[in-house]
């Protein structure tokens, strides 16, 4: 059977959009990629140009009002992003957004909220969840959680250092920058009200690079309902380096967070079992074509070896997996995997851990 394309307009002509989410969904056969919408005045025009994408919006308003769009990417300035996101489902268009969904637990509600009342659905930019390594942890992570044969699960750890994230950028495209020009003031971000003026930017710091690896954990340990708890919060000064502790499903989970000097990007997650367990290490994040890796180890018994066994799996970049996933799923109904309702979880244990951080 073969679907009509999904009609798509992108929100933000930044970095992210430039060379990751633009050259995907223009490559995917389930797109038509319809217009570009850019607050910065001749930006949206270079790079619909050089893509061929057909109309340009000044800004992601022009498009709720465009009947021709269902479904729209957004990628804006993190603490801004889901008020668009917001607009935008409110128009009933679909959307993909970017990480993080919303700066607080209200704005994460209103869009939960928003998106129910309008039929529109909303999809989070969490790319991890569509790695394919990561997929294969987590199929192995259920087969030993239902066999039972690795015993217990002890332990999750995410190692989250950070590095060079854009190590290994592909120098062949092209990011265009605006000609210089008046660009509209940020409308004011919907912090929480308890958040003191000057912890702010260290909490949009934690939440928009965390969230994700909290987000992966919840994703291993299958938080469905959303019950995971912040337990404990050791956090520096600097409000990201150190560690949190969270109860996800009745696992132990540990979220170790640091910005170090890593040339490439220094973050893995493993599961610990009784009998062995799961590591997945991320890839240079825009390397094109390279998963996750992954190691199984296999502790042994009397009569069994203990294995150590490293897998690859099939060259694919999660970004664009996640982008033909949301297509996919636009088109036939079904829920999407990283959704705005699941999201809403992140937010408030990012909220939780900046109490407990601020001793609030
Ligand atoms: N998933 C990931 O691995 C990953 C990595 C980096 C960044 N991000 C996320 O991607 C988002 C964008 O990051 P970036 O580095 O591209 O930022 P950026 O500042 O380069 O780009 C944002 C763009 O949005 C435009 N914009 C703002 N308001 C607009 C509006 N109302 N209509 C149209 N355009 C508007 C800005 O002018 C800017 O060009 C951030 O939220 C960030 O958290 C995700």
């Amino acid at each position: 059977m073969s679907f009509a394309k999904v009609r798509f307009a992108y929100v933000g002509c930044g970095f992210v959009a430039q060379n990751i989410h633009i050259p995907n969904f223009v490559s995917l056969p389930e797109c038509e990629f319809i217009g570009l919408a850019e607050v910065q005045p001749g930006l949206a025009e270079q790079v619909a140009g050089h893509y061929g994408i057909p109309r340009t919006y000044a800004s992601h308003e022009e498009i709720c009002s465009d009947d021709s769009i269902e479904a729209v990417g957004v990628s804006g300035p993190y603490a801004l992003q889901g008020q668009i996101a917001r607009d935008l489902l409110r128009a009933g268009k679909h959307v993909f957004m970017e990480k993080p969904m919303a700066v607080s637990i209200r704005q994460a509600q209103s869009i939960v909220d928003t998106a129910k009342s309008s039929g529109a659905r909303c999809m989070v930019g969490y790319m991890k969840r569509y790695d394919a390594g990561n997929l294969r942890i987590k199929e192995l992570c259920d087969e030993w959680r239902a066999s039972g044969e690795m015993g217990r699960l002890l332990l999750a750890r995410n190692h989250g250092f950070g590095g060079n994230w854009v190590w290994a950028q592909d120098p062949n495209v092209r990011t265009f920058v605006a000609p210089s020009g008046s660009v509209p003031p940020p409308a004011p971000d919907e912090c929480p009200e308890w958040m003191p003026d000057e912890a702010r930017a260290a909490y949009l710091n934690y939440l928009q690079q965390w969230t994700h690896n909290i987000n992966l954990l919840r994703f291993f340990l299958d938080d469905h309902e959303g019950k995971a708890r912040v337990t404990s919060v050791q956090l520096d000064a600097d409000g990201h380096t150190g560690l949190v502790v969270l109860d996800v499903n009745g696992t132990r989970a540990v979220v170790e967070s640091a910005y170090t000097r890593f040339h490439a990007w220094d973050e893995h997650t493993q599961l610990y079992f009784e009998g062995g367990w799961l590591q997945t290490s991320a890839p240079p994040l825009l390397q094109k074509g390279v998963p996750a890796t992954i190691e199984i180890y296999r502790g042994g018994s009397l009569t069994t070896l203990p294995m150590l066994t490293r897998e690859q799996a099939s060259p694919s970049w999660a970004y664009r997996e996640e982008a033909r996933t949301f297509l996919g799923l636009v088109r036939s109904g079904e829920a999407f995997p990283s959704s705005a309702q699941d999201t809403l979880t992140d937010v408030r244990l990012c909220e939780d851990i900046y109490r407990i951080h601020l001793g609030l």
